[in-house]
């Protein structure tokens, strides 16, 4: 079959959707609407290059997608990742090697020297990977939690003297406190390719005015009247909760303050009527992952983060 690759039209909201429906079903545990998709264009770094894939058949039925570019906020220049999700219906014709061939000549003409992509882990999906010469690296786990039947452990009676939880549409006027805080929490996140947020021009762009983060949902907590950790939530608008990122500012970490604002984010997210909380952390945070399984989340899938040096040739079939 001829397979043909293109670049999705970002205005055509039936190209959207049929994006969407392909990465709900590769993925189900991460939020992906319509609005996001389209706000992932047109938010995007000039530096990232990004762009998003669409793998179709003559007759205009979509097969797979990929989004690819640079890692611009990377410590190590030259980062490039690609991420490409076939149809379930649609594999074994040969969508994904042509998506992957494409976004790695993207990678390869925006200079990039290495291509990261996210595999699940699934001995074809593994596979396929390493078939094309990639090699894995860094684990991630995506988490699911029940919200509507947890049992969430119970709000404190009291917070702890100095301390003070507000929703994250109080820093309105100024969300720059935000941004210091997840700057310093991305830098210590694990990670194989790591990033530094120093423009808060681009934060505000991409992570505060992202469609889906809720900042009623999105809950910071405050010692003596600064912002110092925050639990930051993101909705499909109906059932599903995400979490986009928890972090606590180093000097005020191990206080319980990041369990705190959490808690609090998921109590509201209930009391909203959400019933399904979702998130993901990489294998070896130990921290993030002690805290997801104090509230109940079980790992429903894993990731593995494959690798592979550009420049050089796909191993032959
Ligand atoms: C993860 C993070 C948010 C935790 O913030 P915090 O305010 O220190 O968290 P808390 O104090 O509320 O709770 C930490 C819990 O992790 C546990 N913990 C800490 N280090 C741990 C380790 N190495 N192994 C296992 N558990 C650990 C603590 O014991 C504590 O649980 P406890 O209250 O039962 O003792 C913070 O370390 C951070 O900002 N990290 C960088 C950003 C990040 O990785 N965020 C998650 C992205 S998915």
């Amino acid at each position: 079959m001829s397979i043909l690759i293109r670049d999705l039209r970002p205005d055509d909201l039936r190209d959207v959707e049929s994006v969407v429906r392909v990465r709900r079903a590769a993925l189900p545990f991460l939020i992906t609407s319509a609005g996001d998709l389209t706000f992932e264009l047109s938010s995007a770094h000039p530096a990232k290059h990004h762009r998003v894939l669409v793998a179709e058949t003559p007759d205009g039925e979509v097969l797979g997608t990929a989004q690819a570019g640079i890692a611009h906020d990377s410590p190590r220049p030259g980062q490039g990742y690609v991420n490409a999700y076939v149809d379930p219906a649609r594999r074994g014709i040969g969508a994904g090697r042509l998506l992957l061939r494409t976004a790695e000549e993207h990678l390869a003409a925006q200079g990039a020297v290495d291509s990261y992509a996210w595999v699940l882990d699934e001995p074809a999906h593994r596979a396929f990977a390493e078939r094309h010469g990639y090699r894995p690296g860094r684990s991630g786990h995506f988490l699911r939690l029940d919200l509507a039947a947890a049992e969430l452990p119970a709000l404190p009676d009291a917070l702890p003297a100095g301390v003070e939880l507000l929703p994250a549409e109080a820093f309105a006027a100024d969300p720059r406190p935000l941004f210091a805080i997840d700057a310093e929490a991305t830098a210590d996140e694990p990670s194989d390719v790591g990033a530094d947020l120093d423009d808060y021009q681009d934060w505000l762009n991409h992570t505060w005015h992202h469609p889906s983060l809720d900042k009623t949902l999105t809950i910071v907590a405050l010692v003596d009247g600064r912002a110092v950790a925050f639990s930051a939530a993101r909705t499909d608008g109906a059932t599903r909760y995400g979490s986009a990122m928890t972090g606590t500012l180093r000097a005020f970490r191990g206080r319980g303050l990041a369990k705190l604002a959490k808690n609090a984010s998921l109590h509201r997210a209930r009391a909203a009527g959400y019933t399904e909380a979702f998130t993901g952390n990489d294998s070896g945070n130990e921290p993030m992952l002690a805290i997801n399984r104090w509230f109940g989340y079980e790992i429903c899938a894993t990731e593995t983060h494959f690798t592979r040096r550009l420049g050089t040739q796909w191993p032959s079939n």
